[in-house]
């Protein structure tokens, strides 16, 4: 069967963290390749300062909602490809558009806003947090488009935040379990290249797949590693409480009384995932897909997570 390449780009999302990381690589390792940036009515602005001087990017403003799908499927004619980063609510709704009108336009290839740990490991484990991503990921499987799911490590930065356990203000961290469940790391400046390079080769690696899973991280380091470099590169030692998986798991149970899903405990969830070793990427028979793209020089994550400590 024929591929083809990926020659203009549409990209949802673009505004938000990771998407103005992505802009800047695009930039300089795909200056030639045509991007839209989609973006709702009160981003544009934003998108267009973005992307101020720069030719290859053009915004265009959309409607996720039911009655702006038309206009949204007349957009994405003549794409190659939607690449989506949509962030929180957003992935369970406007997502769910995009896809619709992407394989309506008849665009060949769709990037989902995945960016996470594998959602299939640990589903028993891990009850809302991934939901949406894995019923995207079975609404992708039925429109007939080539589908890319790039999932990641933690992004270091958001890895060291309350979310996680941490305060670094006040130099403390809730650890879950003993400590010692690992975790792959990455920083989102590098899954902004990897993602690049991804979408520069696609028709060369997919060769004649539908779907293609990848997975990059850079560091496997576990709670305790983490404690030690902060330690190191402060000179103080981290308050730590350790809490039990049976702790854990009563918040998560008493969570899911109160609200039916678990939508309050997201990063419990990960807690539990991180506990019961499903928060490494090159696991159970897994292999990181970094190697396919060696154009791509990661950074260290030991070196970032160390400076974000030392600004403590
Ligand atoms: N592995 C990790 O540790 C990690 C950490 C953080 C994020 N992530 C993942 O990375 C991806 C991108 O996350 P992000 O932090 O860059 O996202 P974000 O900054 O929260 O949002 C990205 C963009 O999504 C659009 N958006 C937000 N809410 C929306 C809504 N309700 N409807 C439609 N569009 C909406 C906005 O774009 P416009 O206003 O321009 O339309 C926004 O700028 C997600 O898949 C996220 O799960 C992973």
């Amino acid at each position: 069967m024929a591929t083809h390449g990926i020659k203009r780009l549409a990209i949802a999302g673009a505004t938000g963290t990771l998407g103005q990381l992505i802009i800047q690589e695009l930039s300089q390792r795909a200056p030639g390749l045509h991007t839209t940036l989609l973006a709702r009515e009160g981003s544009e602005v934003q998108a267009r300062l973005l992307t101020a001087g720069m030719q290859q990017f053009s915004v265009r403003t959309v409607d996720y909602e039911l009655d702006g799908e038309r206009d949204l499927i007349a957009t994405l004619a003549g794409h190659d490809a939607v690449l989506s980063l949509i962030g929180g609510a957003g992935q369970d709704t406007a997502q769910v558009a995009l896809i619709h009108a992407a394989a309506r336009a008849r665009v060949r290839y769709f990037l989902p806003s995945e960016f996470c740990l594998d959602t299939r490991i640990g589903m028993n484990l891990i009850v809302s947090s991934y939901e949406v991503k894995r019923k995207i990921r079975d609404d992708l499987m039925v429109t007939g488009m080539r589908s890319i799911f790039i999932m990641c490590g933690f992004f270091t930065d958001t890895f060291l935040s309350a979310d996680f356990g941490w305060d670094l203000d006040s130099h403390t961290v809730l650890v879950p379990g003993d400590g010692e469940g690992l975790c792959s790391f990455i920083d989102k400046e590098d899954v902004a290249k990897y993602t690049v390079e991804v979408i520069k080769r696609a028709e060369a690696f997919m060769g004649e797949e539908w779907v293609k899973d990848l997975r990059f991280a850079t560091a496997t380091l576990s709670y305790n590693d983490l404690i030690q470099m902060g330690n190191e590169a402060t000179g103080r030692e981290l308050a730590v409480t350790y809490v039990s998986q049976e702790d854990v798991e009563h918040t998560l149970m008493r969570d899911i009384q109160r609200t039916g899903s678990g939508a309050n405990s997201k990063a419990v969830q990960m807690q539990l995932a991180i506990m019961n070793g499903c928060a490494q990427l090159d696991t159970a028979g897994f292999a990181l897909s970094n190697r396919l793209f060696p154009e791509v020089v990661p950074a260290s994550v030991s070196l970032s997570l160390r400076a974000i400590f030392a600004r403590q």
